[in-house]
């Protein structure tokens, strides 16, 4: 299977991007269908490598799953039929442990491999697990097999406070939730609007979710139903690499449809560097570039502030900006495996040190005080980018690598394309209608 991408860069992409749906909903969402009675029908669900690997998983499981048009997915969790996730399909992708929700709703115990997924960091999930066993669930790790073990003793429920919030672990508690015969309360969660898509989800087919200060309380439902089909949000992951492209690269994309309320913090950020941003009609933006690029500095953060999964794609874009630049990775460790790769094109970037008072309040991840880490680098401007071979090592740096590429002189080759088709639907084909030339080889 052709898993490098040939790209001839250096010329401005022009045209129109339709996104996709958001990977970070369709992935819950289909997890989610298993707890529903009967038929579930998700629309806008992208053709991409985690949903594709997650729907095998999930039908060797039992569940039944196919795609009735290009983005239309029937799932039918009924015929579930095993409590045991494979390790090897299991470990293709991260969000396999969510499936704790399905499996303990259905049959009461369940065995789930510790979770795969891109190499960003360490990722554990100990706050996911102790939220589980705060609700009453019983967890065993077997450190030989890598397997944990989970058991309802009673029906979940109480309280449970994240220490720092966790976006999957919100979703998976919330769903934990909903097999309670009382109620579940979850503090200090993630406020990221994929979670709100998949509240609007359950909701939708009877369950009883409300949010206040921070907090989400779910509250004894009726049996999940699903009386109209659910049309997920779009990427706004997918949005932020296609505008910062337009710029870097010289061009002018149209990108929806997107509602503005997800974007906010970048689209703020991204009038600070002088770039063309038009909201040209209801959810359709326009990106372009009208002069100097100004180099501006991010510091990541959950939502609402400057998201993780956008900083690949800033750092391409800060190329191409005058003067230096800084980003301070501040959710996970391990997200600049793109640096040595940019720097086979010519790129400048450093690894600098930036003191901080509070690592542990202030870093996302479980800092360990003696660790050393690299969390924050500098981006010198107006590079002259020619052309390399490059390797993608996880999915949004993969993104930054093809677009680095895209703007390079020279026909470079980016091996691992399976790796960012895990959350790009049809990048090739995208890229090439806005006059970019890449193939798949
Ligand atoms: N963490 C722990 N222990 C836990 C849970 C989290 O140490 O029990 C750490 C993580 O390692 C990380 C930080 O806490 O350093 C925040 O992690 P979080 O749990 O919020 O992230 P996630 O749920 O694993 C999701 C998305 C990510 C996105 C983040 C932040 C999915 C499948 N993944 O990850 O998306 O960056 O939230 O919004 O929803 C991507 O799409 O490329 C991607 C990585």
């Amino acid at each position: 299977m052709p898993d490098s991408y040939l790209i001839k860069g250096g010329k401005p992409l022009k045209g129109e991007v339709v996104l996709s749906g958001a990977k970070n909903v369709a992935l819950k969402t289909i997890i989610a269908a298993l707890m529903f009675k009967g038929n579930v029908v998700l629309k806008n669900i992208p053709r991409i490598n985690d949903v594709l690997d997650l729907i095998e998983l999930i039908k060797s499981l039992g569940a039944k799953a196919e795609f009735k048009e290009k983005n239309t997915l029937v799932i039918n969790g009924d015929g579930l039929k095993s409590n045991r996730v494979d390790l090897i399909n299991g470990s293709k992708i991260r969000v396999s442990f969510m499936l704790f929700a399905p499996l303990l709703n259905r049959f009461g115990e369940c065995f789930v491999p510790n979770p795969g997924g891109c190499r960003i960091g360490a990722r554990p999930i100990d706050r996911i697990i102790n939220g589980l066993v705060a609700l009453g669930i019983k967890v065993d790790y077997d450190t030989e097999t890598g397997y944990y073990h989970a058991k309802i003793i009673n029906k979940p429920k109480g309280k449970y406070r994240f220490e720092k919030p966790s976006h999957t672990g919100t979703e998976l508690l919330m769903m934990i939730g909903l097999m309670t015969d009382d109620k579940v309360e979850i503090d200090n969660i993630a406020n990221e609007p994929e979670i709100d898509d998949l509240i609007l989800y359950l909701s939708s087919a009877g369950a009883k979710i409300s949010e206040e200060n921070n907090k989400v309380i779910i509250s004894k439902s009726i049996e999940l139903k699903q009386k109209e089909a659910f049309t997920i949000m779009s990427d706004r992951n997918e949005l932020v690499t296609y505008a910062t492209l337009a710029v870097a690269s010289g061009g002018d994309i149209a990108i929806g449809p997107i509602d503005e309320s997800l974007i906010t913090s970048f689209l703020e950020i991204m009038k600070e560097t002088g770039a063309g941003v038009e909201n040209i009609s209801n959810y359709k933006y326009r990106f372009f570039y009208q002069g100097e690029i100004k180099s501006v500095d991010i510091e990541t953060s959950p939502h609402p502030g400057f998201m993780t999964d956008w900083q690949p794609s800033w750092a391409i874009l800060m190329l191409m900006a005058n003067g230096s630049s800084v980003i301070h990775e501040r959710v996970f460790e391990n997200r600049f495996s793109y640096v040595e790769e940019l720097k086979k094109l010519g790129a400048k970037i450093d690894f600098v040190d930036v003191a901080v008072e509070n690592p542990g309040i202030f870093y996302h991840f479980n800092h360990e005080k003696d660790k050393n880490y690299q969390q924050t680098i500098k981006i010198q401007g107006k590079s002259e980018l020619h052309n390399a071979i490059l390797n993608i090592a996880d999915l949004r740096a993969g993104a930054a690598l093809a677009c680095a590429a895209l703007l390079a002189t020279g026909e470079s080759v980016v091996n691992g394309a399976s790796i960012l088709e895990r959350g790009y639907e049809d990048f090739v084909g995208k890229v090439k209608k806005l006059g970019g030339e890449i193939k798949k080889v």
